[in-house]
């Protein structure tokens, strides 16, 4: 029996042109490795090759330069701790991903009697985090014929959202040529920075627009909102300015009698040697009396 399957085993080294050495060897299903966000993920440290039975097995993470322990001295320690756990023979299961596990993770393994005696494997994790509502900028109304762009932002999202605009539930093609529905609306979308930019606003680009933001890990939108688009009223507008200049003539007409009157009727109250020129500076003058009083009196300021 066991003659048999050492036998097996030989004819497979041979064809795998495998030769057993007595050093360590690793090696990883992956060495970039995705999860998303609370999630769990496996990070594989296999052990290809070793002739010792106890291996000193150790994780670190790498994160801007900086090594941290993950696992050491058979426990998961640092901010891994109560969230991760080592699977036989050298694999870190992490429980519940975070962002903040976004990072390089060396596997270490050291056999003291091999004869090549230790070997490390990088892993480097990236951790998706999915989209937050983004924030939406629609104006409430624009005028025909003017340019204007719609905003839409958010800064979770890792790898960085993408940004889809809808109009009454509808998505807009990123291209409007592209569609016979939008062929004469003079929008473009810019799919990275969230911007919804009309050239000129046409009566047909009115209705509720929302932006939706999305990456691998999920998508989240802002609620629609309502954006009108009104034509340029000419005669309305002429109407107003001719309004607003027919007040400001009686306005400038009233306060030129009222000055004449009011210069009349200060001139009336001063008779005799006493009278003084008004102060200009502060509009309000003092007219001494005969009897030596301060006589307070006010004029008109323009
Ligand atoms: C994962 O961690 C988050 C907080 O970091 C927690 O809210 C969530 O419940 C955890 N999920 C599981 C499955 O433990
Ligand atoms: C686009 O404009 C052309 C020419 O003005 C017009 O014939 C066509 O009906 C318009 N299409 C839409 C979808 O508004």
């Amino acid at each position: 029996m066991a003659l048999q399957r050492l036998t097996a085993l030989l004819i497979l080294y041979s064809i795998l042109g495998y030769i057993p050495s007595r050093g360590v060897i690793l090696r990883t299903t992956d060495k970039t490795v995705w999860a998303n966000e609370f999630e769990p993920i496996e990070l594989t440290c296999l052990i290809e090759s070793i002739s010792t039975n106890n291996p000193r097995i150790e994780w670190k993470k790498i994160k801007n330069g900086v090594p941290s322990y993950v696992y050491f001295q058979n426990q998961i320690s640092g901010d891994l701790e109560h969230r991760a756990q080592l699977i036989q023979p050298a694999n870190l299961l992490i429980l519940n991903t975070s962002r903040a596990d976004t990072a390089e993770y060396r596997c270490e393994v050291a056999a003291i009697d091999d004869h090549k005696h230790f070997d490390e494997i990088l892993i480097s994790l990236a951790v998706r985090v999915k989209p937050v509502v983004p924030r939406c900028s629609v104006p409430v109304a624009v005028t025909v014929g003017t340019s204007s762009e719609l905003r839409c932002l958010e800064n979770e999202g890792f790898p960085a959202s993408q940004y889809r605009w809808f109009r009454n539930n509808e998505e807009l093609p990123q291209d409007p040529k592209s569609s016979p529905k939008f062929i004469n609306s003079t929008y473009s979308i810019n799919a990275d920075t969230g911007g919804l930019k009309f050239r000129r606003m046409r009566k047909e680009d009115a209705g509720e627009y929302f932006c939706q933001a999305k990456n691998e890990a999920g998508h989240a939108q802002c609620p629609a909102q309502l954006m009108d688009v009104y034509d340029v009223d000419i005669v309305g507008i002429f109407l107003k300015v001719l309004a607003a200049l027919a007040g400001f003539t009686i306005v400038m007409v009233g306060v030129y009698h009222a000055h004449k009157h009011g210069c009349f009727s200060s001139g009336k109250d001063h008779t005799g040697t006493n009278y003084k020129s008004p102060a200009a500076d502060d509009g309000v003058e003092y007219a001494e009396a005969d009897e030596g009083h301060f006589r307070h009196k006010s004029s008109f300021i323009i």
